[in-house]
This record gives structure tokens, sequence and C-alpha cells, in this order.
């Protein structure tokens, strides 16, 4: 059975549009874990636009499952995560421009790198994770930096616009898993995927977890809206 891991970056974003003290991501993440989620994944972005040092720190205080930390391999975030200590640390692309993590990494291209971040990170106890693009050759590569895991990003399978090149894309992703897991890699995955596309994914054998932030946060706005209304509406009246 696919694990769950919640990313409440957008609790952050919600919190930084008035930059005040709430909604509190940590809490987020402690109803999330009582919700029966497997793991809390934040990104620690180097513009730090929704979740910020502090964040983790008492993220790590708190989450009682397992932290994972998205990052790019930037020196200050990796001594950060060398000292703050996550359980899983992802590594992804990250540029300052972009909506969210546009694309996995190119791990071939930027092997010694990252191969020197994921050696920092495990020899700090850290587990690693390469955010890549569903083809061989980055799994090949990710082999060679010494990761342990992968996840893989279902962003083309999310956007697909019809139901061939959905199937395509699932297909990919099938035979991306099957390879990855064939050569011993813990096989994640994430990106896009929401309450009409994800049980598809969860449905691959072998697959480890699944990696979902957006459609959750914003299907919550909808399912606590009309309780939130009544409790302001007792507090008016
Ligand atoms: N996995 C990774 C590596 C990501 O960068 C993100 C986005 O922060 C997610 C999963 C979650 O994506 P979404 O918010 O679209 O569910």
């Amino acid at each position: 059975m696919a694990k769950l891991g919640v990313n409440i970056d957008h609790v952050a974003t919600l919190r930084e549009a008035r930059r005040i003290h709430y909604p509190d991501p940590v809490e987020a993440a402690i109803v999330c874990e009582g919700a029966g989620c497997d793991s809390i994944v934040c990104h620690l972005r180097e513009d730090r636009r929704h979740i910020k040092d502090e964040d983790v720190r008492r993220l790590r205080e708190a989450v009682k499952t397992r932290l994972n930390l998205e990052m790019s391999i930037a020196k200050d975030i990796v001594e950060f995560a060398c000292k703050v200590k996550p359980d899983q640390a992802t590594l992804v692309p990250e540029r300052r421009s972009e909506l969210t993590t546009e694309g996995g990494l190119d791990v071939e291209g930027n092997l010694a790198k990252i191969k020197s971040a994921v050696d920092k990170l495990e020899g700090n106890g850290i587990k690693v994770s390469l955010f890549i693009n569903p083809v061989k050759k980055e799994i090949d590569a990710s082999m060679r930096a010494g990761s342990g895991i992968v996840e893989l990003h279902t962003g083309e399978y999310a956007n697909a616009k019809s139901e061939t090149s959905r199937k395509r894309e699932l297909k990919i992703l099938n035979e991306a898993v099957e390879y990855a897991s064939a050569l011993g890699l813990e096989v994640n995955a994430g990106h896009g995927l929401n309450y009409d596309n994800t049980k598809d994914v969860a449905a691959i054998d072998k697959i480890n977890e699944l990696n979902i932030g957006h459609s959750i946060i914003s299907k919550a706005v909808f399912i606590g809206l009309a309780e939130a209304v009544r409790e302001m509406l007792e507090l008016v009246r």
C-alpha cells in the first residue's frame, strides 16, 4: 500500500500573504499526522517565500512521523539541513522565478555536485531522495549519485490534456517505477497529484510514497469553510 506524505508549504504561503503568525504550518503538520499521514513534507526555498528556517526547526521538534525536507543543493541550505537533521532530504532543482518546482533534477549533468550533497547529508544520518523525471538516464544517474531513494515527477501525467496522453504518461511512470525498484531504489512520486488523478498512481505496484500538497490544502479550504463561517457568526452575533 502506498504511503502519503503531506506537503504543508501552502499553509505557510497563506500566512506569508499577511506576514503574521497564522496559519501555522506546524499546527497543520499535527492535524495531518492526526489524520493518519505517513510523513510531513516542507520545502525550504532559497528565497524563503513560504517555509522559514524557524518553521523547519519547529517541525523537527513537533513531527512524530517523518520529516521530509525538500531543498536545493545550495551550500547554506545543505549546512542548515545537516544541523536540523530531518529524517529525509529530497533534493529538487530550484529557480527563483518559478511558481513551483518545474521538472526534475538534471542528475546526470550535475553528478559531482549532487553526489557531494548526498554524501554530506547521508554522513549526517539523513536519508536522501532525488526528485527526477521518470526517465532511465536520470534513474541510472541517481544510482551513481548514491541516493537510495528517488521521487518521480508526476507533473507531465498530472498536466496531460487528453486521455491518450494521460495513459501514455501513466505507462511511463509505471515503467520508471519498475526500472528503479529493480535497481534497488525506493520509489516515491509527486507533483500535481489531486483528487481525480492520484488513484492510478497509488495503484502502481512497488510505489512507496506519494507526496501531495496543493490539492490537499485547497480541498481543506472548502471542507472547513462552512464551519469557519459558523464560528465567526457566533462571535459576531
Ligand atoms: N514533491 C516535490 C518534490 C515537490 O517539489 C512538490 C511541490 O512542492 C510536491 C511533491 C507536491 O506537489 P503538489 O503541491 O503539486 O502536490
